[in-house]
């Protein structure tokens, strides 16, 4: 009897094609989940020194970052990964050349599963910080045990990610995203409809594509996002905070069937 039910046990190490596609019916899918904005804003006066530059490219651009989740709970980490772009972070640390082609070079090895096995990923980071403590993200108590590597952006005028993707199959982690300001600043996805949208370069396809910015966000609220699809953001004002948060693949039915 006991070994009939432990086989039986499934245990969830990626989400299958099927049921991610079910669960990310449309770019952005709207969770209960909400923030309130005003009362984030206050907490964030008490976090403002704890922000980082994003990364170590493009240190020109206002984008900053507060862990949420990362390797040992700590806001004082120099390098700190979790506020860095997770596959320029794998890039520098792997040895490639930092050079356009070699980091071209880079995705195409993930996509063809080359040195796969050695990439940090987002399910490596577990260990929350006290930020996450803040009482404006109580909303999120039901899913901080799924979260893992998660941090709160901030962007000014100007700040913006280029087209990339953070995710693929087997897919080990979900996304969720959110901002407190969908006024001042774009979110946009590849887009196979040409009638409307912005023609964007992609730097690792080297082709043309047409990315067309998501409507009817609403400030505070998470969603699960679809970061198996190519995307991008812009900032065009300041103080624009964004939600970006991991969860491993056991928050799967919890997203299915509790907070949608
Ligand atoms: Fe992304």
């Amino acid at each position: 009897m006991h070994l009939v039910q432990l086989a039986e046990r499934h245990i969830m190490i990626f989400i299958p094609e099927k049921e991610y596609n079910e669960l990310h019916n449309q770019n952005l899918v709207p969770l209960n989940i909400n923030i309130n904005v005003n009362d984030f804003l206050s907490d964030m006066i008490e976090y403002d020194s704890f922000f980082k530059q994003w990364g170590d490219k493009f240190t020109d651009l206002p984008r900053y970052g507060l862990p949420l989740v990362n390797k040992n709970g700590r806001l004082d980490n120099d390098p700190e990964p979790v506020c860095w772009p997770l596959d320029r972070w794998n890039f520098v640390n792997l040895g490639y050349n930092d050079t356009p082609e070699d980091f071209t070079k880079f995705y195409k090895d993930i996509q063809n599963n080359i040195n796969t096995d050695k990439l940090e990923l987002e399910i490596d980071f577990t260990e929350p910080t006290s930020a996450l403590n803040m009482k404006s993200l109580e909303p999120l108590n039901e899913i901080k045990k799924y979260m893992v590597r998660s941090c709160i952006l901030k962007w000014n005028i100007k700040a913006h990610f280029k087209p990339h993707y953070d995710t693929w199959h087997p897919v080990r982690w979900l996304r969720l995203w959110g901002t407190t300001n969908p006024d001042g600043m774009y979110l946009r996805f590849k887009s196979e409809d040409t009638t409307d949208g912005f023609c964007m370069w992609n730097e690792t396809t080297k082709e043309h594509e047409i990315y067309k910015a998501e409507k009817n966000i609403e400030p505070g609220r998470l969603y699960l996002i679809n970061t198996l699809k190519w995307h991008d953001a812009f900032a065009f004002k300041d103080d624009v905070y964004q939600f970006f948060i991991a969860l491993n693949v056991d928050s799967y039915d919890h997203l299915l069937h509790g907070t949608i």
